[in-house]
């Protein structure tokens, strides 16, 4: 699916397929120099990171598993609250391991926070956050992101992971909706 046939859903790309492949190269030859040496245990959360770790690992040089959590968050419709309840943990025994976390998106960066907080408590040597997309302007708590993709303005994006009402996670790139379609 391209920009066309989302017609009148889409408002404007706003990060295209190959900026996106470009930006995750870069990525990918930092974490390859930071990790020399070590082996790195890739965390994605379901269902938003799918596609950046996909084309992200396969972009890597080091040594690298992959493991998946999916965790919910209480709050309203596409706010997040900051309270976490764990859908399905990691397979992975993570004491000793560095760990990095794929993600799509940072808003609020509460779910984050909550996820580095809880990852440390296992007894991880590190971890860190790499995520494609960042919107500084709704941040409401700190969080330390060693790897950003993009700083995007505080609006609601779909695509390349990032869904509304589950739908179009499949675009091979970031998008605007507009307005009517998340306000009918
Ligand atoms: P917080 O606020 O805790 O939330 O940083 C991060 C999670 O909220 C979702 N989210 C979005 N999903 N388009 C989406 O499709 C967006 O613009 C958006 N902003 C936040 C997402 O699940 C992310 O992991
Ligand atoms: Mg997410």
């Amino acid at each position: 699916m391209d920009a066309a046939d989302m017609g009148a859903d889409l408002e404007k790309v706003l990060i295209s397929a190959d900026e996106i492949r470009d930006k995750l190269a870069e990525l990918a030859a930092r974490v390859d120099e930071d990790y020399a040496g070590k082996d790195v245990l890739l965390l994605g959360v379901l269902k938003g990171a799918a596609l950046v770790m996909s084309d992200f690992v396969r972009a890597l040089h080091v040594p690298a598993q992959m493991d998946w959590m999916a965790i919910s968050s209480y709050g309203s419709g596409t706010k997040s609250s900051g309270v976490v309840r764990i859908v399905k943990d990691l397979d992975t025994d993570i004491t000793g391991r560095h760990v990095l976390i794929v993600e799509d998106i940072i808003d609020s960066g509460l779910t984050l926070s909550w996820l580095v907080a809880n990852l440390s408590s296992r007894g991880a040597a590190s971890v860190e956050i790499l995520t494609l997309l960042r919107k500084p302007e709704a941040a409401k708590v700190h969080v330390d992101v060693r790897y950003t993709g993009f700083e995007i303005p505080n609006e609601f994006v779909v695509g390349y992971g990032l869904d509304f009402a589950e739908r179009y996670r499949g675009l091979p790139f970031v998008g605007t909706l507009a307005p009517h379609v998340y306000r009918s």
